[in-house]
């Protein structure tokens, strides 16, 4: 069996940090995203004589893989089975597998390439057997390699309910609204291609030890809430003033947590002044949001794309993206 699947990564508007279950990394509370369009992954699983994980990127270069980074596929194959098995699903994924990786997402760069990735072999995972697991299930075995990637299941605008508990299945992505809602742009400035220190998982490990966890914990159903609405009434700016908030309060919590991670460059909060500059002189409908590390990415409407791409280009020593709602993960080829 060979089956090959293509995903996109997905931006939050209102942000996941922090796990009740680091291991089922079960989110601690709701998160909200845009998936966009570009750049994408390709996976391809087909059964093997043994196991192998190669991954290349867009120029077709192999890109060297850390005994990390196969440990981490390793256990979500493993989890994939514990919750195949949690379904009542006989066939298993089998040990002998070979994975190939084609990612057009340079990593570690705040693009979510680990959405892109995990979401995509789930969709593979969710294929492979005889039995097709639908949008939900997928989602579920997408959270069990990347919490993020939960979301990049499905088109346009989509929800991770974190639900409680610790069974297996008790997160899983919704989604809100799809691809053709809101026709909305995500312009990438990228003021920095190197590799962050500390990676998202370790990360959600200490959000708790912020003095200021408990609070932003008390805020994210009212965020949430509030920004679903705006999304399904095509509120920009009730969107824009919750998604900053709660942008800046994950860096907050972030900065403060023990050990402190500082994702945020000079160069990003150099940007930041200048894009508000920008929005309150030409009255543009614009927000910025930041995962972890120094990438601002700027929504805006097809009236403000213009000024926006060309504020993007002007910036020195950066590399930007433009993107738009994308369709989530697809399948495309079973044989
Ligand atoms: C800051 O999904 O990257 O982008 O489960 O360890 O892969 P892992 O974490 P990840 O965390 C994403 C955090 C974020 C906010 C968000 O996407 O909601």
């Amino acid at each position: 069996m060979k089956v090959t699947a293509r995903s996109t990564p997905n931006i939050a508007l209102i942000k996941y940090w922090g796990n009740r279950n680091n291991d089922l990394r079960l989110p601690a509370y709701d998160s909200l995203s845009m998936t966009i369009d570009t750049p994408s992954v390709d996976i391809t699983v087909e059964d093997s004589e043994n196991f192998s994980l190669r991954s290349f990127l867009a120029d077709g270069t192999e890109k060297n893989l850390e005994e990390k980074d196969i440990a981490r596929f390793m256990k979500h194959r493993e989890l994939t089975n514990h919750y195949l098995h949690f379904l009542g699903i006989e066939e298993m994924i089998p040990e002998n597998i070979a994975i190939t990786i084609e990612s057009g997402i340079p990593p570690s760069i705040g693009l979510a390439s680990s959405a892109a990735v995990f979401s995509c072999i789930a969709k593979c995972y969710g294929s492979f057997g005889g039995t097709e697991l639908n949008d939900e299930q997928v989602s579920v075995i997408a959270r069990l390699g990347s919490g993020s990637a939960t979301r990049s299941i499905f088109g346009g605008f989509s929800a991770i309910e974190a639900g409680d508990g610790n069974d297996i299945d008790t997160a899983k992505g919704v989604q809100i609204a799809d691809e053709s809602h809101w026709p909305l742009y995500d312009i990438i400035i990228v003021p920095s291609q190197e590799e962050k220190a500390v990676g998202s998982t370790e990360g959600h490990a200490i959000a708790q030890t912020s003095p200021d966890w408990t609070q932003r914990v008390e805020a994210m159903p009212r965020r949430q809430s509030e920004c679903i609405s705006a999304i399904l009434n095509k509120d920009f700016e009730k969107r824009q003033v919750v998604s900053e908030e709660d942008c800046m309060d994950m860096h907050h919590v972030m900065e403060t947590s023990s050990t402190p991670l500082k994702y945020l460059s000079n160069e990003t909060h150099r940007i930041l002044g200048e894009v508000k500059e920008l929005r309150s002189s030409k009255h543009l409908e614009v927000l910025y949001t930041m995962d972890a590390g120094p990438t601002v990415h700027l929504f805006c409407t097809p009236d403000a794309r213009a000024d926006i791409l060309s504020f993007a280009n002007a910036q020195q020593g950066c590399t930007v993206f433009e993107t738009t709602v994308g369709p989530g993960t697809s399948m495309i080829e079973k044989a």
